[in-house]
């Protein structure tokens, strides 16, 4: 077939039309987006707070000093001289980065020695290390299970959790937070021969509670499930020298796969997943997120792995962790706010006004405090919370000023007597 030149420019400018009118309507719905603007205006926009310094418990922002109670690194390892002198120690001996996969070109002695490490030290026969934890849930979620199978998950799950059950075919059950006989009924919805896979935090992020385990594990008997636990806050946090809450609770046989990040206690970035050797031999060479993405950098790996010998051999740093954080539940408590169900380094501070939550982390800010705002979508709107966190690295001292900061400003917003 011939065709007419005059409608292929016609077709041509019709697509021109098409595309531009596209990128205005795109432009136009994203300009609508104006939270962010607003909380800037009116002077109480808590994010992308430029740290100046290094991160301990004590760091400087637009060039004043507030005292950090909003990190993850629980046992204040980021700054430790071992750990530091293990990443430069690395970057001299093989460079800045990997260039490559795991797969393929970027794999080095450092990795696989941490991951033999981390099995070991979590209860399990293999691992894998990944570049991020969000890579870890992303890659290993979306690919365990299939079409007729099933995941269950906590609806206070992380977000990386989430984003992995969204790219898997399964059939999604969303169970109540920490509520057993919700989960109970969506195992019951299940087909019994098929696959099911029941996904939680260990320790919750954002609320710091901790995961019903053993009642979890006795369903998943019943049901025969397989349970994944990710221990982003229960390692150096949790269980014999921080092994974290499988450990904790005893039962790291009855769980199937346990993933950790590096980027709480562990001081570094990436993030790993250990199971027996088929699992892990499976995702070894299906997991996406692991095949498709560089492997983190050598002095990444190698800060990890100072930061675990720090872990196994100085349990002092996890019991001054655990004095402090009962010190600040008593005191929290005493003050009369309200603190959930945390039993953890993690204590939420509910002030269920997502406004509101800004203005006294801002103010808090000026007090000398740095703590984070948590509003939806990490949580329900009417669930908002100031994030208070604890490292081992705190002093007594630093916490009683932030308990009597806290005290002072939720008195003045009649949060507390
Ligand atoms: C429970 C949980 N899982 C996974 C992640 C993701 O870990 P990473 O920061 O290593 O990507 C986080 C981080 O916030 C987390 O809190």
């Amino acid at each position: 077939m011939i065709t007419n030149p005059n409608s292929l420019i016609k077709n041509k400018q019709a697509k021109e039309l098409v595309s531009s009118d596209n990128m205005k309507l795109l432009q136009e719905k994203l300009a609508k987006y104006d939270a962010p603007q607003k909380a800037m205006a009116a002077g109480i926009y808590p994010y992308f707070r430029m740290i100046e310094s290094d991160q301990d418990t004590e760091v400087q922002i637009s060039g004043k000093k507030v005292l950090m109670f909003g990190s993850n690194s629980y046992l204040g390892l980021t700054n430790h001289p071992k750990v530091k002198e293990a990443a430069i120690e690395a970057t001299r001996k093989y460079g800045t980065g990997c260039a490559g996969s795991r797969f393929l070109n970027g794999t080095l002695d450092l990795h696989v020695q941490l991951e033999e490490r981390l099995a070991d030290f979590v209860g399990k026969e293999d691992a894998i290390v990944y570049s991020t934890g969000f890579q870890v849930n992303l890659g290993v979620v979306s690919c365990l299970t299939g079409r007729e199978d099933y995941i269950l998950w906590d609806e206070l799950d992380h977000a990386s959790i989430i984003e992995g059950h969204r790219l898997s075919y399964s059939t999604k059950l969303k169970f109540k937070h920490n509520d057993m006989e919700s989960l109970e009924k969506q195992l019951q919805k299940c087909e019994p021969d098929k696959v099911k896979l029941i996904v939680i935090d260990g320790v919750f992020s954002m609320e710091g509670d901790v995961a019903n385990l053993p009642e979890i594990v006795a369903l998943s008997k019943k049901y025969n499930a397989s349970i994944m636990v990710d221990e982003a806050h229960g390692i150096g946090v949790l269980g014999k020298q921080g092994r974290g809450t499988c450990n904790h609770f005893g039962v790291s046989q009855d769980v199937d796969l346990i993933m950790g990040t590096f980027s709480k206690s562990f001081a570094s970035i990436g993030g790993f997943i250990a199971s027996d050797k088929d699992t892990i031999n499976y995702l070894r060479h299906n997991s996406r997120s692991y095949i498709f993405s560089a492997s983190n950098t050598p002095a990444a790996t190698a800060a990890v792995n100072a930061s675990l010998d720090i872990m196994l051999n100085e349990p002092e740093r996890i019991e001054h962790l655990w004095k402090l954080t009962n010190y600040a539940l008593d005191g929290f408590r005493n003050i009369g706010c309200e603190i959930g169900n945390t039993s953890t380094p993690i204590i939420p501070l509910f002030i269920r006004n997502n406004d509101l939550t800004f203005l006294i982390v801002r103010e808090l800010f000026d007090a000398g405090i740095f703590v984070n705002p948590v509003v939806s979508p990490a949580v329900a709107p009417d669930d908002t919370l100031i994030r208070f966190s604890l490292m081992a690295t705190h002093t007594q001292e630093q916490l009683d000023y932030a308990l009597e900061a806290i005290h002072k400003v939720f008195r003045k917003h009649k949060l507390v007597p």
